[in-house]
């Protein structure tokens, strides 16, 4: 499916840094991830908190897909923070924001609404990741959703290319932390379903060669 927001529009947003100019373009043309978590919201403009938002693209290709809620994104990296609020304000959004939370040590603010977890789960250690989506199911409201992005613990190339690249982010210094382990399909339906989620699970791996997996729950 052709991509409703233009990937240099955005990018355009994050000059003069022309890291994140850069990264936002190859993000933007190479992954599924902004278009999939879209496609997942369509019909809910419930209040949105980004657990682990990075510099914030989501708010970007959201508001290019017309979602019109508000959009609260939440990082531990400062420096990232800061890029998503000089590129939210170059953006002119309303209702957008960005806050320093570190998810592994720290509680979120209260939240009703929907939640996405898009790449974070496998930076936090195993038994703060579940404790995480227990507190995040609890805010889900009916009709409101709980994405997630994640790899899933399987055998193959496509999970030693995953385990690969994350390491080689912490080794750049682009992640300011390594991975600790990815859940297992069963575990994380497990998890969701204690706290009354249903979960759908679709492959989310576009041409690239990740093992990419887009989790869309709902509350039962
Ligand atoms: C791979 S990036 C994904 C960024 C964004 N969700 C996206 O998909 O565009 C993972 C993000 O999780 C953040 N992160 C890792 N550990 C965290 C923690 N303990 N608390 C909050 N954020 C964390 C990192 O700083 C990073 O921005």
């Amino acid at each position: 499916m052709a991509s409703p927001y233009l990937s240099a529009d955005i990018a355009n947003n994050y000059l003069p840094q022309r890291t994140h100019y850069w990264y936002a373009r190859c993000k933007l043309a190479s992954d599924l991830l902004y278009t999939g978590v879209g496609e997942a919201l369509l019909d809910t403009h419930a209040p949105l908190l980004d657990l682990g938002c990075g510099i914030g693209l989501l708010a970007h290709t959201l508001r290019g897909q017309g979602y019109t809620g508000e959009y609260f994104g939440v990082d531990n990296d400062a420096e990232k923070i800061v890029a998503a609020r000089a590129a939210a304000a170059r953006a002119q959004f309303p209702d957008v924001r960005f806050d320093c939370i570190d998810l592994a040590r720290e509680a979120f603010p209260a939240h009703r609404g929907s939640v996405t977890l898009l790449d974070l789960l496998q930076f936090l250690p195993r038994d703060a990741a579940h404790g995480l989506i227990d507190r995040v199911a609890e805010c889900i409201a009916p009709g409101a959703r709980l994405v997630i992005r994640t790899g899933l613990d399987q055998a193959g190339a496509r999970m030693h290319f995953t385990r690969a690249i994350d390491t080689l982010a912490r080794a750049v210094g682009w992640m300011n932390t390594a991975a600790y382990w990815y859940p297992s399909r069963d575990e994380l339906a497990t998890v969701l379903a204690r706290r009354g989620l249903r979960a759908t699970f679709a492959p989310l791996s576009g041409m690239l060669p990740f093992n990419n997996w887009l989790v869309v729950a709902q509350r039962t």
